[in-house]
């Protein structure tokens, strides 16, 4: 029989005892090769073990409490969800349906939701989605629970089989990658959590050739942040303002509401401490000055609305310019920078609106003045840069985004 609370009291006290002081285990999804960066994201969350990393994503277990942490702090993660069901061995549809009415759904979901099941199937026998999803369904409605009530919250489930095994994860942060549900998007506009990973990898990578000198490793590696960080294809914003929230330190998730917290197990109370703990913004201005541009004025405007609502505004300096028209080196003068980074998603592709030039070749012009300049790229050819004898690639990571083949370049342009 499955387990049901009688009432709301019963289902609050079944909750105290077995969903709260429990570890759960937690699934984050990211970007393909992301991966690394996600594990390293991960550690840095209280009470975090047992983190398995596999591609686009990682399994890891913690508190219960510590998902609140997760959803407002994770900038990699394009989604995080609990593991409600793990490896229940379902070669039919019998064993299936037995499997699933063993979870206590009824402490997870609200009595009624509008639910969402995304069902994937690999080396199983049972591979009919709508059969799959109807189990499942039929499994909830088995404890009480109505889960096509279309006007209630919305809640997703991922129901996965994989060699016969079945898995059911609950959604907790819905779509991690967009950090507010109001931000005004042009037709390039990249992923944050794919802007994230560009500022981070750029980060670890200043930070690892400053310890790679002989000299005092710890003062290198701190002086090793860029001063100066300029966007000369700024679109609308998204990777100036994912550099100055790492900086400050703001956490991501600050202005969004998770789907989760329509779940009885939702504690708003932890929640706000979590935010207090975790979003408070800090008055400091950020030590590195951060600059845009871009040919088109309306992106610019675009760019200058998702800055203010993100509260960064007064942070950056916007303004309409044709990036092959920069002087890099008096940009460089002007602000006193030492380590000036040129961070960027610029055109690229045959849909790509390069103004004055075809992609390729406007950023190798691009870059080879910026003499000095150490660069941080999303750019699918990193070869097509390496061409120029001023420019030196000196990493390059393959990810897929939103199903998009890309890759994160590092580098320097000589001096
Ligand atoms: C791939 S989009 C950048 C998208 C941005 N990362 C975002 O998330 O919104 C490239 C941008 O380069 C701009 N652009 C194209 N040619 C340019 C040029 N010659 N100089 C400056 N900006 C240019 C386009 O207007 C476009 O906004």
């Amino acid at each position: 029989m499955p387990h049901v609370p009688s009432s709301d009291a019963a289902r609050a006290r079944a909750i105290k005892r077995h969903v709260w002081p429990a570890r759960q285990r937690f699934v984050a999804t990211c970007a393909l090769g992301v991966e690394p960066l996600l594990t390293d994201e991960l550690r840095t969350l209280d009470g975090v073990e047992a983190i398995v990393t596999r591609p686009g994503g990682a399994l890891f277990e913690a508190p219960f409490d510590t998902l609140y942490a997760a959803l407002l702090r994770l900038r990699l993660a394009e989604s995080l969800r609990v593991s409600l069901v793990t490896s229940a061995a379902a070669s039919s549809f019998p064993m299936l349906f037995d499997q699933l009415t063993r979870a206590r759904w009824a402490l997870w979901l609200p009595r009624r939701c509008a639910l969402t099941v995304r069902v994937v199937s690999r080396a199983s026998r049972l591979r009919d989605r709508e059969g799959l999803e109807h189990a499942l369904r039929g499994a909830l409605r088995q404890h009480g629970l109505d889960p096509d009530a279309a006007e209630a919250a919305p809640m997703t489930l991922h129901l996965r089989l994989e060699s016969d095994r079945a898995s059911v994860s609950l959604d907790l942060g819905g779509a991690l990658y967009r950090r507010s549900g109001d931000k005004w998007v042009s037709r390039t506009t990249i992923r944050e959590t794919t802007a994230a990973a560009l500022v981070t990898a750029a980060l670890n990578h200043a930070a690892d050739r400053a310890q790679a000198r002989p000299d005092d490793a710890a003062a290198a590696r701190a002086s090793a942040a860029p001063d100066l960080v300029f966007d000369p294809f700024c679109g609308s914003g998204t990777l100036l303002a994912e550099a100055l929230e790492l900086e400050l330190g703001l956490a991501p998730g600050r202005r969004r509401q998770p789907p989760f917290a329509a779940s009885p197990a939702w504690r708003q109370e932890r929640f706000r401490h979590a935010l207090r703990q975790h979003a408070s913004v800090p008055d400091a201005a950020p030590r590195a000055r951060h600059l845009g541009s871009d040919a088109d004025a309306e992106t610019i405007t675009i760019a200058r609305r998702n800055l203010g609502a993100a509260g960064l505004a007064q942070h950056v300096q916007l303004e309409v310019a044709r990036a092959q028209a920069l002087d890099f080196a008096a940009l460089k003068r002007a602000h006193a920078a030492e380590r000036p980074l040129l961070l960027s998603n610029p055109p690229y592709g045959r849909a790509a609106t390069a103004i004055g030039a075809p992609p390729d070749e406007l950023l190798r012009d691009v870059l080879s003045h910026a003499h000095g300049w150490r660069f941080a790229l999303l750019f699918p050819d990193p070869d097509a840069l390496a061409r120029h004898a001023r420019i030196e690639v000196e990493r390059r990571l393959p990810v897929v985004t939103g199903g998009l083949r890309i890759a994160l370049v590092l580098g320097s342009v000589r001096g």
